[in-house]
């Protein structure tokens, strides 16, 4: 089974579209999203281009805030600043990478919690880690939702991360860990990580190294979701997973592209809604 991502992406937001209007009806605005982009690195231009797209689909308000490359730290800082205190701004969100010169951990902190619709604010992240209720990060919560609209059962799962990262490997691992799979987190020093993976009911990879999964990293009827998005050198957009030859023996696979990255957006526009309401409601 291939699990459409983006199908399953333009469904809920179908949904949320909805939604939106009658919350505007209900609270006499709309969510707003507030995205800030620094510099003109290519891949970051397109994925912001797909975030503000979808704002305009689900009739949110928002805006991209655009600052040049050389932007210093303190205006970049000072820009976050006034969204946090502007009350119609519901969430902020700042494209990684960023330039050299600007700490990205700065940055993350100086969002306010509130408004920090990445997930990626410290406090989230404990609040995320201690089992209270937080903003989740993306890209994990797609992960979470794709397997859940795909009928794959977590529960006494056993469950391979592939990738430690802040954004997708810790984060995905511990929502497999609170559906209560049996997680593996494994990286680039595992020992025998084909030996690793094919013990995965479930094998989610965000490595970012093109088309690193094979045939032998899968055993027959796992769940394979793959993260990466990676461009080959002839301009092709692949996976971290050989879809090729893995798709035949997989019991599911995301493809690259249309699996996880509509989903990453969407959830971004859920959790844009989440921010709303928790403001409105003053929570
Ligand atoms: N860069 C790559 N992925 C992400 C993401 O999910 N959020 C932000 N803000 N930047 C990213």
């Amino acid at each position: 089974m291939i699990i459409d991502g983006k199908q399953i992406s333009q469904s809920l937001k179908d949904a949320m579209k909805i939604d939106v209007d009658a919350l505007a009806e209900q609270y006499g605005r709309r969510p707003c999203l507030m995205v800030i982009i620094v510099g003109d690195n290519p891949a970051s231009r397109s994925y912001v281009r797909g975030k503000i797209k979808a704002t305009e689909y689900c009739g949110f308000d928002g805006h991209l805030v655009e600052l040049p490359e050389d932007v210093s730290e303190a205006t970049l800082l000072a820009e976050i600043d006034k969204l946090n205190n502007d009350p119609l701004v519901d969430g902020i969100l700042v494209q990684l990478p960023l330039p050299k010169h600007i700490s990205e951990d700065k940055v993350i902190a100086a969002i306010s919690a509130e408004k920090d619709v990445d997930g990626f604010h410290p406090e989230n992240v404990a609040r995320l880690w201690l089992n209270q209720h937080c903003i989740l990060p993306c890209t994990p919560k797609g992960i979470i939702e794709l397997l859940d609209q795909a009928g794959v059962e977590m529960a006494g799962k056993k469950a391979v991360v592939i990738g430690r990262s802040n954004i997708v490997g810790k984060p995905v691992a511990k929502l497999l860990l609170d559906r209560n799979a049996t997680v593996t987190i494994a990286h680039s020093r595992t020992k025998d990580l084909a030996a690793v993976c094919r013990e995965a009911d479930i094998l989610v990879a965000a490595v970012g190294r093109a088309e690193m999964v094979t045939a032998e990293y899968v055993k027959p009827g796992a769940a394979v979701i793959d993260v990466g998005i990676n461009r080959t050198e002839e301009g092709k957009l692949v996976g971290d997973v050989d879809f090729a030859s893995v798709e035949p023996i997989a019991g599911a696979i995301t493809p690259v592209p249309g699996g996880v990255g509509p989903m990453t957006i969407t959830m971004l526009m859920r959790n844009t809604i989440e921010c709303f309401l928790n403001r409105v409601n003053n929570k």
